[in-house]
């Protein structure tokens, strides 16, 4: 394990990030608990997450069960397709990513199938990890948890929150008022029975999403607005690296406008979560690696100690999700296309033949006549349902017309572009990327966004005595009145305090001294530059929100 992950994780236990879960029962792997700290972080993120995408984006939110039934499943084809290969030890029978293992020795083992990954595992002659025994052949192994409702009813946990949205679609179309695009947008847990995470909150068994699906007419335009300009590193499946503006990259062909559109605001959103600009790419999925139901992806990943690691997958999954549940639940999932004139188009329709009818229906002829005109074009005899009973009409019983009719649009299936976020992967990512030590003593500092830092400020009396202590608590009253989150400390030298403070990244921290009992000033101390200044007390809570904000510079102050 890196010496970097090492720290992270160590500072993460002890100031109460994240940890292992079940530790006194001897844990779970792939399970994590948030602590006080890290519970904070995560909801400033998804926060961030929901003012940068719900918000500006114009997003529909919703928030749909964690179980669902196996015919759902079975339709979106994770009941069959969500697999990964797995490789058991023949000694200690340890079981394994199959990929995963074979990622030390080769260059993209995501793209080898059952056949290339035994061959891989042969001739680097990879062994068991744990106990260096020798390895199986690759199976597949099933992502999904199975549980069951009331009695006997087999059904999953989520393994992706997407699926609420699509079973949702025509109740969610027409609170759109019947408009595309339109983005839906879920939070909340997912699922997978990961074969042996040992990743720390990269690979969760139990973990947090946040997703977006964008419902497109393919044949509309996606015009990219100011985020055209946006440079995208881009790997594609070719191994093409390029820095390359959006709309540059849609004019070339390498990009759809939909996935440059949402590569861009990721990037955006990464920006303003702190990640490093400098170790971000977008990479383009090989066509082997795709998922089943997607025609193209390219993964947002960032480079953490472990290497490229994807946090953000962007998706084009065509119509085949909402295809599939069209088929699966009988129900009509389409959105209409409305032409922007009425067009006036020849239909085929049926014309019973009365004088066939007659004789052989005698008094139902008519009602039968009105039911055969009123149906769709089709061949052949036709049985239809009559008070109650089904009745045989031959084909010779009716005839084939041409008819003109004005419609005004057409139905079809609409297209999803996906883009979907790992929300522990980014808590992570951020820690990683805000972790810095500082030159003299080697203070550790986690250089997180004022926005998402889980603590805004300390506040610190210079000595722990009256009347400076109160002075200081008040502050904290005051401050948190005023819904920032912040916390009182006299204990130990200040310089141990601000220590304490910038290990778990608190932007701010406040002192009260003996000038702020003269002139009702105190200084507020900036993490990263270190520099302090004084201010009113009267005006610290509005200048500390700015500062949160991002509204003011802390020169400016
Ligand atoms: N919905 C995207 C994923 O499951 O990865």
């Amino acid at each position: 394990m890196s010496e970097l992950r090492v720290k992270i994780g160590e500072i993460a236990k002890r100031r109460g990030f994240y940890w292992k879960s079940y530790e006194i029962y001897g844990g779970l792997g792939g399970f994590y608990d948030y602590g006080p700290l890290g519970s904070v972080l995560k909801d400033n993120i998804i926060q961030l997450w929901k003012e940068h995408f719900v918000l500006k984006d114009g997003l529909l939110l919703i928030d749909s069960p964690n179980i669902g039934p196996e015919l759902m499943y079975k339709a979106s084809g994770h009941a069959e397709k969500f697999t990964d290969y797995m490789v058991k030890c023949k000694k200690c029978g340890h079981a394994f990513r199959a990929d995963e293992l074979l990622k030390s020795c080769m260059e993209n083992p995501e793209k080898l199938d059952e056949k290339g990954l035994w061959k891989a595992i042969k001739e680097n002659n990879v062994r068991c990890p744990d106990c260096g025994g020798e390895l199986g052949y690759p199976e597949r192994f099933h992502l999904m948890f199975t549980t069951q409702v009331g009695l006997n009813k087999k059904a999953f946990l989520r393994p992706e929150t997407a699926q609420g949205i699509f079973i949702n679609f025509p109740i969610l179309y027409r609170l759109n008022r019947e408009k595309l695009p339109m983005g839906v947008a879920q939070i909340g847990k997912g699922f997978r029975n990961e074969i042996s995470p040992r990743q720390g909150l990269l690979r969760l068994r139990e973990f947090n999403m946040a997703e977006i699906e964008f419902f497109i007419d393919p044949q509309a335009d996606f015009p990219l607005g100011e985020e055209e300009n946006v440079i995208l590193p881009l790997l594609t499946r070719e191994g093409k690296e390029l820095k390359i503006k959006a709309g540059e990259a849609v004019e070339l062909g390498i990009l759809s406008s939909p996935i440059a559109y949402f590569m861009a605001r990721s990037l955006k959103f990464l920006r303003a979560l702190g990640i490093d600009e400098n170790k971000l790419r977008f990479r383009q999925h090989f066509k082997e690696e795709l998922a089943h139901y997607s025609r193209d992806t390219w993964d947002c990943e960032v480079l953490l100690s472990q290497g490229w690691v994807e946090v953000i997958g962007i998706a084009d999954r065509g119509d085949y999700d909402l295809k599939r549940h069209m088929h699966y639940s009988g129900r009509d999932l389409t959105a209409l296309r409305r032409f922007k004139e009425p067009k006036r188009i020849k239909i085929k329709k049926l014309r019973a033949k009365m004088d066939v009818l007659g004789p052989l229906f005698k008094g139902e002829a008519k009602k039968i006549a009105e039911i055969i005109d009123n149906m769709d074009y089709r061949e052949g005899d036709i049985e239809i349902e009559l008070n109650g009973k089904r009745v045989k009409v031959p084909e010779n019983a009716y005839e084939i017309v041409f008819e003109e009719e004005s419609i005004g649009g057409e139905r079809f299936i609409p297209h999803v572009i996906e883009p979907s976020f790992g929300i522990d992967r980014l808590i992570y990512a951020v820690l990683e990327h805000s972790y810095y030590e500082r030159a003299e003593r080697g203070y550790k500092v986690l250089k997180l966004k004022p926005r998402i830092a889980p603590i805004k400020a300390g506040v610190f009396p210079l000595m722990s005595k009256e009347p400076l202590a109160k002075v200081a608590r008040n502050i904290v009253t005051l401050l948190r009145n005023r819904g920032v989150n912040c916390y009182y400390d006299d204990s130990g030298s200040i310089g141990r305090r601000y220590a304490r403070a910038d290990e778990i990244g608190v932007p701010f921290c406040i002192t009260v001294d003996h000038t702020t009992l003269e002139d009702s000033t105190v200084t507020i101390r900036e993490r990263d530059s270190m520099e302090q200044t004084r201010v009113k007390i009267e005006e610290l809570g509005d200048k500390l929100i700015n500062l949160i904000e991002g509204n003011l510079k802390f020169e400016e102050v």
